[in-house]
Parts: structure tokens; sequence; C-alpha cells
């Protein structure tokens, strides 16, 4: 009976959601409101700018251009787009070759221009991104392009200045709420209502991030619930949290570093994510102002440090100490 259904499972999962469900038309998308009704009003005109999309991972940049695409093109999108992405070479040659003999080809449908899609553009070179201008400028005429990035000072200002940006924000809570429903009640997936607050919690405004958790945890689990979620992604439950923080304000240094240390264990948390936690906490919790402006400034480095690769124990007590001295100075 267990492996029929997990079986069935697999299959129905065989397609990753985030694909499944990336919307199709622009009426699709959740929030962006403004930057789709004033793309609409440009298709309406006929006059679609040169577009710069920038903002935070799973926001909807790629899903947004792609549905221009099949309004604009419909069968045809495949003639008339040129995509291309990170996974692609993106050295000067690329610019100069491939987007050039695909821009200087007229469209044979008599659709008016082409579009190009450089997707994660942040990770083009200066030089590549500055032989775009050049080519921007000479094929105006029949050719669009979408630029897409994550942070828009990673483009130069030249191109930037050609180009109509859009900043695509990290989506509300409610409205990833109602997508996730949609989801959830399609796939007919078992979640509770604190699973799926869980979720949502995590979310950091990342749809993507929400449909991978939920795919993650449909899979391993029969109901998704509160620790599901937790387990499933390896992020501290805010329980946690808060117990790490009253070890921190009353237990002596060792004690604190190895109760933190246990607990990691236990939980298979990362010391990263402990940290933005905490440091989401530190504001509001009665700890004199000086004390939390030291280990803030602490907090921050020892961020920076592990992003940096260096060792996880060592900036486990630094971050205790932080907190220890913080506090003692305070007094
Ligand atoms: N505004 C939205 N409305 C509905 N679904 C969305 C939205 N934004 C993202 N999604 C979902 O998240 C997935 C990822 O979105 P998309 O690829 O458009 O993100 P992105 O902004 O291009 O992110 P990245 O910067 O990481 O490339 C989509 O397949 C879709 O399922
Ligand atoms: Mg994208």
């Amino acid at each position: 009976m267990h492996e029929a259904m997990d079986v069935d499972k697999t299959q129905n999962n065989a397609l990753m959601w985030v694909e499944k469900y990336r919307p199709e038309k622009l009426e699709d998308l959740v929030s962006q409101n403004n930057i789709v009704e004033t793309i609409q009003k440009y298709i309406e005109q006929g006059s679609l700018p040169h577009l710069l999309f920038y903002g935070p991972p799973g926001t909807g940049k790629t899903s947004t251009i792609l549905a221009i695409a099949k309004q604009l093109y419909g069968k045809h999108t495949r003639n008339m787009v040129q995509e291309l992405n990170a996974s692609d070479d993106r050295g000067i040659d690329v610019v100069r070759e491939q987007i050039k003999n695909f821009a200087s080809t007229t469209s044979v449908f008599g659709m008016g221009f082409k579009l190009v899609i450089l997707d994660e553009a942040d990770s083009m070179t200066q030089a590549a991104q500055a032989a775009l201008r050049r080519v921007i400028e000479k094929y105006t005429k029949n050719v669009r392009f979408c630029i897409i990035c994550n942070y828009a000072s990673k483009i130069i200002p030249a191109v930037q200045s050609r180009c109509t940006k859009f900043r695509f924000s990290p989506l509300q809570i409610d409205q990833i709420r109602s997508r996730l429903n949609y989801v959830i009640e399609n796939e007919n997936v078992n979640v509770t209502e604190d699973g799926k607050e869980a979720i949502l919690k995590l979310s950091g405004g990342d749809m993507r991030r929400v449909l991978n958790v939920l795919q993650g945890c449909h899979l391993a689990y029969e109901t998704i619930d509160k620790e599901a979620v937790y387990s499933c992604t390896g992020q501290p439950r805010p329980e946690d949290i808060r117990l790490i923080l009253d070890s921190m304000s009353n237990d002596e240094f060792s004690t604190c570093v190895e109760y933190i240390t246990g607990l990691k264990t236990a939980r298979g948390l990362a010391l990263s994510d402990i940290i933005s936690l905490l440091s989401e906490l530190i504001l509001d919790i009665n700890y004199p102002n000086k004390a939390k402006i030291h280990i803030m400034e602490k907090v921050a480095e020892i961020e920076y440090r592990l992003c940096n690769g260096s060792n996880e124990k060592i900036q486990l007590s630094a971050l205790v100490s932080a907190f220890k001295l913080g506090l003692d100075m305070a007094v």
C-alpha cells in the first residue's frame, strides 16, 4: 500500500513544481502588478523599450519575460526569442557573434522586433557588457533586449541607461499564500496549518523557495507539519533561537558553547542560519543599547568570516564571546 503510494508520488513529481507552476501568462503572476501593468501598456502601444529587470531570487523576473515573449509571439516564440543564461558562455564572443547573428537577421514573420533575453546578466564580464552597448544601439530598430539580474549595480551604467528599469520586490506573504494554496490543492498535498505557516515564514519573499520546500517535504513526509518543514529545510525553529538567546543571557561561557554545539548537531543546523535569525531578534530584546551595539558589530564580522569559509567551531565561540562581553560591558 505504502509502496504504491510512493511510486505514485514520485511519478506525480517527475516535473519540478517551479517549472510546472511557472506563470504562463502575465495575469498569472502574483504581485509585481505595477510592472505588469506598465509593460502591458507598452505592448498595447507596440513600443516596448529595452528592459532591465532586477531584484532578489524567485520574484518572477524570468517568468515575466517568458510570459511577455509568449504573449507577443505565440507559436513563433522559438524563432523570435533568443535566451541566454548563466550556464552559457558569457564572454565577449557570445555578444559579438551569437547575439549579432540573431539580431542582424530580419524577422520573417513580419512580427516587428525580436527579443534577446540575457538572464543572470550579473555574471557577464565587463568587456562583454561594454560590447553589448554597441550591439543594443545598432540593432534597436528590430531587436529588444531584456537584461535580468539580481543586482542592478553589477550592470555597467552605459547599459543601464539604455534600458527601462524595473525592480522586482520580494513577494508579500499574502500573495505567496494564495499561490501556495493553489499548488497544495492542485497537487493534493497533505499539509497542516502550522506547516503552511512555517513554509511562509521561511520563504523570505522567494516563491521558488516556497515551491521547492513544499515539493521536498511532500516527497519526504505523508503529512507536512511544522516539524517536517524545519527538518526538511535544516532551518532553526524560532523556539530554538529563543533557547539559544536564553543560554547566551544566563549560562556561563563554556556551558553556552556546549549547549549550542549540541543543538546544532541534533538539528543539523548551520551557524550562519542561526546568526541571521539571532540578529533579527537582538534588536527587540531588552539588552542595554551598549550591549546590542557591541554584539551586532561582532555578529556582522562573524557572518562575514563564515561567508569566507572560516571554522564554525571557532566562530561559534566568537559569537558567544561577543554576547558575554557585550553584556559585561553594559553593566
Ligand atoms: N510573481 C510570481 N507569481 C507566481 N509565481 C512566481 C512569481 N515569482 C516567482 N514565481 C514562481 O517561482 C519560480 C521562479 O521564478 P522566476 O524564475 O521567475 O524567478 P526569478 O525572479 O527569475 O529568480 P532568479 O533571480 O533566481 O533567476 C517560478 O517558476 C514560479 O513558479
Ligand atoms: Mg531568473
